[in-house]
């Protein structure tokens, strides 16, 4: 299904002598598409070579905060943010005990507590420590945290014992991901189209109209839905930006007359459309084919023409079964401005964001949004993330459809 494709995957690997197997874990996530980055315990260094493990991902294997002699240091924070899910396999007493206690003294238990995704741990240990109560009550601490726990299997352990403690079949432990993922794809089947960015109005050929929005908030929706599941084509201003999700179409385009065009191509055949692009309300007639001259006397004049409202455009044409949502950018009578826009441009929810906060709306990395519906009913948000505000908003789309 093609789940893992394009994902980024931590594979923490502890010293045990199922480290073996994640080999062979590893060669499948590698062919299931992730990009994977092996995390490995000094100890677990001993049972298996980072040689072969780096060969396997292409990537050179993490094991030490420091690199000898050099000043360079690996940065668990940066790995926490890179991660879409983290994988230890195995994970051994020690590593289990060190993660229920926040006891940070390797690279693998650093990188844990600054991963923000999610954790999947497949035990691998003799029977006895399987079963004693202090690894007991420390994975139940960290099922409690919310680590999915790959429980080990029974059979005949490495120290010829039968019993519970076998690390789960490489297999399995992809499907259990998977699954995981699966899960996560609540916008599977669905087709979004996302405009995104400022619009520019040529002037002459060096000059133009434009506005502030660097396209922060249209990408990360994009990412949101792709990751979700959805079929994206994200039509974009002129943006400094790149695509993270390899999944999603990219229409570049400038001027909002050419958003309109592609906007409404990609709606024919869309589900749903966020209009999230700042687009501009006039272009110019009297746009010039070779660079205006700074004249003496006289002063060039701007000739503006109404540009198309893309969203009412979208609306009027909205079939049922589509869903057209739009964002309201305001500074002042914020509420009542957006809820007049829900009725001139036909959409299901409006995204308000106010030019009034502070560290929100163009260019920031953060924004404060209210999700207002046709009926009135606000719901508004706190200061966060765009990728998290994304998250909320595609959240509510969701629950309607
Ligand atoms: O890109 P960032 O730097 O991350 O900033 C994000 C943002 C502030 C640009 C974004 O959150 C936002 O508010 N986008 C909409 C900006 C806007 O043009 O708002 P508006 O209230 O003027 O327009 C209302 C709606 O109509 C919007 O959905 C807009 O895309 C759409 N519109 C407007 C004019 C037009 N000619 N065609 C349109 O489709």
């Amino acid at each position: 299904m093609g789940l893992l494709k394009g994902k980024h995957i931590i594979l923490g690997i502890c010293g045990g002598i199922a480290a073996y197997k994640s080999v062979f874990l590893l060669r499948l996530l590698v062919k299931a598409g992730a990009e994977v980055q092996v995390v490995i315990t000094p100890a677990g260094k001993e049972f298996i070579t980072p040689v072969t493990l780096s060969a396997l991902s292409g990537r050179p294997v993490i094991s030490e905060f420091f690199t000898a002699n050099t000043g360079s240091w690996n940065s668990h924070v940066d790995l926490g943010v890179w991660a879409d899910a983290m994988i230890i396999a195995p994970a051994t007493a020690s590593t289990i005990g060190k993660m229920a206690g926040g006891i940070a003294d390797n690279m693998l238990v650093t990188t844990y507590l600054s991963a923000k995704c999610p954790v999947f741990l497949a035990p691998a240990m003799d029977l006895d420590m399987m079963a004693h109560p202090s690894t007991k009550r420390n994975l139940e601490l960290l099922a409690g945290y919310g680590n999915h726990i790959i429980e080990p299997a029974e059979g005949e352990l490495a120290s010829h014992l039968v019993g519970k403690g076998r690390m789960e079949e490489p297999e399995n432990i992809v499907k259990a991901v998977e699954a995981f993922f699966a899960s996560q794809c609540d916008m599977a089947g669905l087709r979004v189209m996302i405009t995104a960015g400022p619009t520019h109005e040529r002037i002459d050929p060096v000059r133009f109209i434009g506005n502030y929005s660097s396209g922060k908030m249209g990408f990360a929706i994009a990412e949101e839905c792709a990751r979700r599941g959805a079929e994206v084509t994200l039509v974009s201003g002129p943006v400094s930006l790149q695509c993270v999700h390899p999944g999603i179409r990219r229409v570049n385009v400038e001027s909002a007359r050419e958003m309109l065009a592609a906007a409404e191509e990609a709606f024919a055949t869309s589900d749903v459309a966020i209009m999230c692009a700042a687009v501009a309300d006039y272009y110019v007639e009297n746009q010039a084919t070779s660079k205006i001259k700074r004249e003496k006397d006289e002063i060039p004049q701007i000739v503006l023409q109404r540009n198309p409202d893309i969203a009412a455009t979208l609306g009027a044409k909205k079939q049922p079964g589509q869903v057209l949502v739009g964002f309201a950018l305001e500074t002042d009578n914020e509420a009542a401005n957006a809820r007049l826009k829900i009725e001139r441009k036909n959409l299901d929810f409006i995204v308000l964001n106010s030019m009034r906060d502070k560290d929100a709306c163009f260019g920031t990395d953060t924004n404060k949004v209210t999700i207002i519906d046709r009926s009135g009913v606000e719901k508004a948000f706190g200061l966060k993330p765009k990728s998290e505000v994304a998250h909320d908003i595609v959240n509510h789309l969701v629950e309607i459809i």
